[in-house]
């Protein structure tokens, strides 16, 4: 039985990695950061809480991470552990660097330490890509970092690659667009715009706001791009892999994706931060801007090319945007009609 142990195991893709590896056969070790809440709802969720065995962790402590290899003796590795707001980056840039950059020169190290054997897959992003205007993105094109959060996302993905060439480490980087589900954190954007629509549809009067609606990216399944993270951990050769959908919608025509899929009838008015929508069934206000929530510097569009994914991973991303924005919204709805709370 192969052992993984996933940083970061309490969040989104560390939940649905998680599933996947034990319906894979795996034993699953997670960790966390050492808390007085214990965090593990996305894991309660999925019903696997019982099923993986938690380890807590300092990814800013050498000795720390240096233990929890030495203990679980993992087969595989996914650093999924991050400070992962891009906007929170800016007023924290420091705390990003150690958590993002310098947290993965320690795991490098422990790794190569306990078992430079042992398979690592770091979750690197589209983020990364930044300011780079292109059609489609792929493993080949030029990063261009518009926050401190891709700043140390980029030399993360340095690092992990320079272990791979100057230690001969099985060293793999996952560059993934973004990816959403009901599990998503809700600050994200789709998740900030599924929860609240929800709230709306069930009769709570205070409208939504948003910054910049104009954004555009591309985004996926969280569960799709958990399956090609393990993909490329089962490779001959360990490589750089971008998984994207290859379509890239505004956050506008998300939020308006998510409003159909509850009957709302939307219709936007105005310009720039005097922009608002309306329920045109039920006249209610839903959506205003609040410029607060712009970034200091914006990635304006995202769109991802994934055929090397494709071509020598088998990989396909199954769910659509615009099932993807229904999938969420009526799990939202669902749950808040029950009373349960939002993850
Ligand atoms: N969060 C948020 N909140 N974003 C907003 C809002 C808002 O109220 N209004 C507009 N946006 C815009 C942001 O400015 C951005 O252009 C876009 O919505 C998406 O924002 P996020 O959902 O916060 O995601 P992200 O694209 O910045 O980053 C996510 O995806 C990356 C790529 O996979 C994060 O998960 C990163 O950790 C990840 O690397």
């Amino acid at each position: 039985m192969k052992t993984a142990l996933i940083t970061g195991i309490t969040g989104q893709d560390g939940a649905y990695l998680a599933r996947h590896l034990l319906n894979e056969g795996y034993r699953v070790v997670g960790t966390r950061r050492r808390s007085a809440s214990t965090n593990t709802g996305r894991l309660d969720e999925l019903g696997i809480t019982d099923r993986v065995e938690i380890a807590t962790i300092e990814m800013l402590e050498f000795g720390s991470i240096l233990s929890a290899l030495q203990e679980s003796q993992p087969d595989e590795i996914y650093n999924l552990a991050a400070q992962s707001f891009v906007g929170a980056s800016f007023g924290q840039p420091i705390f990003t660097m150690e958590a993002n950059a310098v947290a993965v020169y320690r795991l490098l190290e422990a790794i190569r330490i306990v078992n430079p054997e042992a398979r690592l897959y770091q979750a690197s992003t589209s983020e990364m890509f930044g300011g780079i205007s292109a059609d489609s993105l792929n493993e080949t094109s030029r990063f261009y970092p518009k926050s401190p959060y891709a700043v140390s996302k980029v030399a993360a993905h340095m690092a992990t690659t320079n272990y791979r060439e100057a230690h001969g480490m099985f060293c793999c980087n996952g560059i993934l667009f973004n990816h959403e589900s009901p599990l998503r954190g809700a600050e994200f954007v789709t998740r900030k715009i599924t929860t609240n629509l929800a709230r709306i549809a069930l009769g709570d009067e205070r409208p939504l706001t948003l910054g910049n609606i104009d954004a555009r990216r591309d985004w996926g399944y969280a569960e799709d791009y958990c399956r090609g993270m393990h993909l490329m951990m089962t490779r001959g050769e360990a490589s750089d892999y971008v998984l994207a959908t290859g379509v890239s919608i505004s956050v506008r025509d998300f939020f308006q994706h998510a409003a159909e899929a509850l009957g709302m009838e939307i219709i936007f008015e105005g310009e720039g931060a005097a922009e608002v929508a309306h329920d045109r069934k039920t006249g209610k206000c839903v959506l205003r801007i609040d410029p607060d929530q712009y970034r200091p510097a914006e990635v304006n569009t995202l769109i991802g090319d994934a055929s090397k994914a494709r071509r020598e991973l088998g990989w396909t991303p199954i769910i659509s945007v615009a099932e993807l924005a229904e999938i969420m919204v009526r799990k939202d709805y669902d749950r808040l009609k029950k009373g349960e709370a939002i993850l």
